[in-house]
Order: structure tokens, then C-alpha cells, then sequence
């Protein structure tokens, strides 16, 4: 990458605010009475857990698993850890596990896998996006946001390397696809 990576905009702040609002209806329509457990992958779904959650009017809990996968750079490395597990008890509960991206896919079904041996009442995903062009295992996704081109994206709590984090819009980091 050179000193002056090139940007350009995906989604913008609108369309994702748009999305994460029709992705918050059908979460409320489902989960309404169930006082669910929502996980957040960190880092990257910060963002988008703050906002979405700011869109459920209705009793839930909130948690953040940090895994490792990408590294510092862009390719999953396939070898999936916990850094950070979780405090509150999902067995019986109904858990929403709530991602910024499932790209290979590798990550989440490593999530999924540990969080259904914990015996919740039910486990759903979350994803606000999603980039099918580059699975390597299958992921059933209930609440599915933008689907992504493969090229690198950032912002929205998306990180090359851990920067753009901050961006308010998804955009491309151009050369690095
Ligand atoms: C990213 C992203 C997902 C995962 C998706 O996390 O937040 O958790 O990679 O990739 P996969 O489908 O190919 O497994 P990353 O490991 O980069 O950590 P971060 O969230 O801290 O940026």
C-alpha cells in the first residue's frame, strides 16, 4: 500500500443507517418478548451494534466475544481463537450473534460451533454484510445486511490493519483486492 491509500464510498452513512433500521425491524418482530443475548464480534461490529441496538425498544442484553483470525493482514488465516470470551451464561437463552462482516466464513462458524455447544435456546446470526464471492464454508445468515463485492472494504468498524475504523461510509481500499 502506498502513502496515500485510495477510498472510494460503497455505502454510504444513509444506506447503512437504512439497513441497519430494516435489519432492527425484523430482529424487534422476532425477539420482542424473547429478552435476547446479542454478541458482538469485536472489533469490527462496535459500530454497528451501538446503532442497531439504539433501534430495539425492547428488554436484551448485550455481549462482545473478541476472536482472532485476519491478523494484520487481509487473508483469514483459517486458525480461529477466543481472546476474549464472554461473562453472561447463554445456556437457555436466545442468542443473535451480531458480525460486521462474514466474508470466508471461517470465523463465524468457529463462533457459531463454540456458542451452540454452550446450549443456548436458539442461535441466529446477524451479519451486516456479506461477501458470498469468497466462502469457503457454508453460513446460514438470518438477518443479512449488504451484500459486499470482493474487494477489500473498511469504515463502519471495518479495519485495514487497524485503521478506518472511524469512517462514517463503507468504501473500498482500491489496490488491495
Ligand atoms: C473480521 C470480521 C469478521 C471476520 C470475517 O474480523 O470482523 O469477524 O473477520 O472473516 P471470515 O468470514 O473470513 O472469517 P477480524 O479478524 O479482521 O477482526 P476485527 O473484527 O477485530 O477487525
Amino acid at each position: 500500500m502506498g502513502s496515500e491509500p485510495k477510498l472510494s464510498v460503497l455505502f454510504t452513512s444513509e444506506e447503512i443507517a437504512a439497513t441497519v433500521s430494516k435489519l432492527a425491524a425484523e430482529i424487534r418482530q422476532d425477539y420482542l418478548t424473547k429478552h435476547p443475548i446479542l454478541i458482538g464480534v469485536l472489533k469490527g461490529s462496535f459500530m454497528f451494534m451501538a446503532d442497531l441496538i439504539r433501534l430495539l425498544d425492547f428488554p436484551l442484553e448485550v455481549e462482545f466475544i473478541r476472536l482472532s483470525s485476519y491478523g494484520g493482514g487481509r487473508e483469514s488465516s483459517g486458525k480461529i481463537k477466543v481472546v476474549q470470551g464472554l461473562r453472561s451464561e447463554v445456556r437457555g437463552r436466545d442468542v443473535l450473534v451480531i458480525e460486521d462482516i462474514v466474508d470466508t466464513g471461517l470465523t463465524i462458524s468457529f463462533l457459531l460451533d463454540y456458542l451452540r455447544k454452550k446450549k443456548p435456546a436458539s442461535l441466529k446470526l446477524c451479519a451486516l454484510t456479506d461477501k458470498p464471492s469468497r466462502r469457503q464454508t457454508p453460513v446460514t445468515i438470518d438477518y443479512r445486511g449488504l451484500t459486499v463485492p470482493d474487494k477489500f472494504i473498511v469504515g463502519y468498524g471495518l479495519d485495514w490493519d487497524e485503521g478506518f475504523r472511524n469512517l462514517p461510509d463503507i468504501c473500498i481500499l482500491e489496490g488491495e483486492d
